[in-house]
């Protein structure tokens, strides 16, 4: 790594549209690779004595058990390291940390409060920088998200994966083979679906808005009057994209459902917010995901419902969020399939 700048992720703003395509299709072929297969783990070992640092200053589920897992299919060793453990940013600067551990380790998943901090550590680490969540944006999810719609409008999508595996060649090699033919290919098949997201302006709206845009989607975005700002940063990358005419923004819920392929929402109250919590629930009252708000807005009959999780009743109810159209579990272990696919 040392001569090279490292490619960070902090956002998939900076990925174009086919790294983002290889990206899922990639996941997909890994996740059929070990699932379906009886052998251990035939993946190359491409972590392999290489460590991960997970430079956690908030809670994780699913980001943390993903990316401890994948590290481990890939041969690594995951470092978990919360916001107990070590100085950063208490006792030590951010660039102090980021030199210090980036000269240890071979990569660096962050989970931070305000965007700069991952930024900071992305400008002073001579490793890549994973943005694990910031304020700002949530990349490793939404890649998750794309992956489960693919999978579910594009379950036929041409991928890398053959019958011939188990035939001819060595199976290491085979594996290799398909992982390498999984090559860009802009179309995951969902062009010209239309998003609704129904709740509050926060990292994963804006990651969605820097993204399925790009891809094809349009995005309608319904939140209550004082918290529906899109943060000016995230409308520079949306105009820099040239996708705002892909992109409406309401207060109605009923006018973002209208038509809607995919529904999503995330909770009222985002980690570090929790002292806004009684204004938060009273300002966003009529927002909570329904059926019947659903059905009543015209959404299309075979709408289907994402969340990053973890979740809160008051935003969706349990008939959405357990319901027959909710693919919000293959959402969630797709964060597995899709880390894994960043981090090899
Ligand atoms: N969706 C998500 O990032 O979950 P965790 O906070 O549990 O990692
Ligand atoms: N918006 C939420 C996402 C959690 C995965 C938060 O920032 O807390």
């Amino acid at each position: 790594f040392s001569n090279r700048r490292p490619s960070h992720l902090l956002t998939l703003a900076d990925l174009p549209p086919a790294q983002i395509t290889f990206l899922i299709r990639r996941a997909i072929a890994m996740k059929h690779i070990i699932k379906n297969r009886v052998v251990s783990n035939p993946l190359p070992k491409s972590l392999s004595g290489g460590t991960i640092a997970m430079l956690f200053s908030k809670r994780s589920t699913r980001t943390r058990v993903a990316t401890e897992t994948s590290t481990a299919l890939l041969g690594g060793h995951a470092m978990f390291l919360g916001s107990q453990d070590i100085q950063l940013g208490v006792n030590e600067t951010l660039e102090d940390s980021a030199r210090v551990i980036g000269s240890m380790v071979n990569g660096i998943m962050a989970r931070v409060g305000s965007h700069d901090e991952v930024e900071a550590l992305a400008k002073y680490s001579p490793v890549p920088v994973i943005n694990a969540l910031s304020a700002l944006y949530h990349p490793t999810q939404i890649l998750a998200d794309i992956m489960a719609l693919c999978e579910h409008f594009n379950p036929n999508m041409d991928l890398p994966i053959t019958p011939s595996i188990g035939q001819k060649l060595p199976f290491r090699r085979q594996v290799e083979n398909v992982l390498k033919r999984s090559l860009p290919e802009p179309d995951l098949g969902l062009k010209g679906k239309k998003v609704a997201w129904v709740g509050d302006v926060n990292n994963i709206i804006n990651e969605i808005l820097v993204t399925l845009p790009r891809l094809g989607m349009t995005v309608s975005v319904a939140a209550p009057k004082g918290y529906d700002q899109v943060d000016p940063e995230v409308w520079r990358r949306i105009t820099e994209a040239g996708t705002q005419d892909k992109i409406i923004l309401t207060n109605s819920p009923e006018e973002a459902l209208n038509g809607a392929d995919i529904i999503v929402t995330d909770t009222w109250i985002s980690m570090g917010q929790e002292e806004e919590k009684a204004a938060r629930l009273e300002a966003f009252k009529g927002y909570q995901l329904t059926n019947d708000l659903i059905n009543r807005s015209g959404a299309k009959k075979d709408w289907v419902f994402l969340h990053c999780l973890p979740r809160k009743q008051e935003e969706v109810d349990d008939e959405v969020f357990y319901g027959p159209q909710s693919i919000v579990w293959n959402e969630a272990e797709n964060r597995k399939w899709t880390i894994m696919a960043i981090l090899s």
